[in-house]
């Protein structure tokens, strides 16, 4: 890309920077929506991001969805901190996504490609009350759920509300809940409406609101215009310290800020 362009794109990043407070922002160029070469430059700039804020011995809390799956793609140790006692661990449970797209796949793809350890957690996909009642009294998980909190980093994806609860497979009428909430983001098994706020979550284990909180480093990776209000939702939350976005999602957000 020619210098001009890059100016604008770092003035993009740098104007919602400002607007969130933020740590860090980063933008590639284009629109990952319809360009998988934009999804890649997204995943090696998420790999990058990560790898920029890990220390020896840390532990990596991921969720699921194709951008993380990208960024796994990408993570790339050269260079980076000796990643052994390191583990990856994935955010939240089973929230019904294809296997290749789980948090738990992601989890165990990331720490292979670094050398780095991981632990999975094995929870069924929409959870009732009842089994999510006995699940959080079992030993073994109740010890992962311990390491998932503990996490010193997050690095999590972003989607549309809607678009969510369709590829999670939520029935009909939770989905129409979900619309009459208000809910346009979905990250973390949570749905934010546009002010930011949660307005449903997803019966699961792992990561809670109040953990997302109080975490050290939550590294935001999302692109695409179709998720311009989502990713903007989230940094109305005001928990993220680092956004890794695109072009064409920056562009959308700075005109509404
Ligand atoms: O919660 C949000 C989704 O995991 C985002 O998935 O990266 O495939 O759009 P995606």
């Amino acid at each position: 890309p020619m210098a001009k362009e890059l100016f604008g794109l770092n003035e993009l990043g740098e104007k919602i920077r400002r607007a969130y407070n933020l740590q860090k922002v980063v933008v590639v160029p284009g629109d990952c929506d319809s360009s998988p070469l934009t999804k890649r430059d997204l995943g090696s700039a998420g790999a990058k991001a990560l790898l920029g804020v890990m220390n020896q011995e840390d532990t990596v809390a991921v969720t699921g969805g194709s951008t993380l799956a990208a960024v796994a793609g990408e993570l790339n140790p050269q260079g980076s901190v000796p990643m052994k006692n390191s583990w990856f661990v994935p955010a939240r449970g089973g929230l019904g996504e294809s296997m290749e797209f789980q948090a738990n796949t992601i989890a165990s793809t990331m720490a292979k490609r670094v050398g780095a350890q991981y632990r999975l957690l094995h929870v069924p996909d929409l959870l009732s009350d009842d089994a999510y009642q006995s699940l959080v009294q079992d030993r073994n998980i109740q010890e992962i759920v311990q390491v998932i909190r503990q996490c010193r980093i997050i690095v999590h994806g972003i989607g549309d509300a809607m678009e969510m609860t369709r590829r999670r497979n939520l029935d009909a009428a939770a989905a129409q809940e979900i619309e009459k909430e208000g809910a346009v983001a979905e990250s973390f098994g949570y749905y934010f409406n546009e002010k930011g706020e949660v307005v449903h979550r997803m019966i699961t284990l792992g990561l809670r609101l109040e953990d997302i909180m109080r975490t050290e480093i939550v590294i935001g990776i999302a692109g695409g215009k179709d998720k311009a209000n989502a990713i903007h939702s989230v940094l109305k939350f005001g928990h993220e310290n680092i956004l890794v976005t695109d072009e064409a999602a920056a562009s959308e957000i700075c005109r509404q800020i």
